[in-house]
């Protein structure tokens, strides 16, 4: 199955607690403007608590089922600012892809769904590509390339790739994401 949230499970749940402690909040008041008389103003806001609840609810049960249960894997602050210094040319996409078929396949999926050959025997499985490349800045990825993933089978491909490499990996990154809902 493919339906995934882009937010890992503690994101979504600190959202939902945020949403419930607004519906708490709007509960309360309503309740005492009612008890003041203020009928319409406290309708309006019983209203509001049940919106929040609603929202608050939906969360909590996405955050258990189609929310991913890895956190953003770390990376140093500055690393956002990073940008790709390989232009964004059919040659460097192509060279990506090549570089992408003979090294990252075998895990990822050559659609980067995290479907790849190896995919079933790691914990945790590889996460879909297609729909997470977008999320996160360049220098992220590029980040994650270079250094591997802590506390995953990821590896380091900064002894084996050369920086242009990996940055061309990244610009046919994006490609791979511009497939989603394709083939
Ligand atoms: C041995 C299996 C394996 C190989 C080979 C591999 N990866 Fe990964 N990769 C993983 C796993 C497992 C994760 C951690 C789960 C995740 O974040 O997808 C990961 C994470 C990532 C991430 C972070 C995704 C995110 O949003 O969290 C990127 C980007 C990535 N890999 C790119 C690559 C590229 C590019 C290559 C080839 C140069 C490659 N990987 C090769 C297993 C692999």
């Amino acid at each position: 199955m493919n339906l995934s949230l882009p937010w890992p499970r503690d994101s979504v749940l600190t959202f939902a607690l945020e949403v419930g402690i607004v519906a708490v909040v709007l509960l309360v008041t309503g309740i005492q403007m009612r008890r003041r008389g203020r009928r319409a103003f406290a309708t309006r806001l019983l209203a509001g608590t049940g919106i929040a609840g609603t929202i608050c609810g939906v969360a909590v049960l996405a955050a258990f089922t189609i929310a991913p249960t890895l956190p953003t894997p770390f990376v140093p602050f500055e690393a956002q600012f990073v940008t790709n210094p390989v232009p964004d040319t059919p040659e460097n996409i192509q060279a990506g892809r090549i570089l992408y078929q003979q090294n990252c396949v075998v895990c990822h999926g050559a659609q980067g769904r995290g479907d790849g050959p190896a995919a079933l025997t790691l914990n945790p499985r590889p996460v879909n590509l297609q729909l997470h490349v977008p999320q996160h800045p360049d220098g992220f990825l590029f980040y994650w390339i270079a250094e591997g993933v802590q506390g995953t089978q990821m590896p380091s491909w900064k002894d084996k790739l050369t920086e242009t490499q990996r940055w061309q990996i990244v610009r046919y990154l994006h490609e791979l994401a511009a497939l989603t809902g394709g083939p």
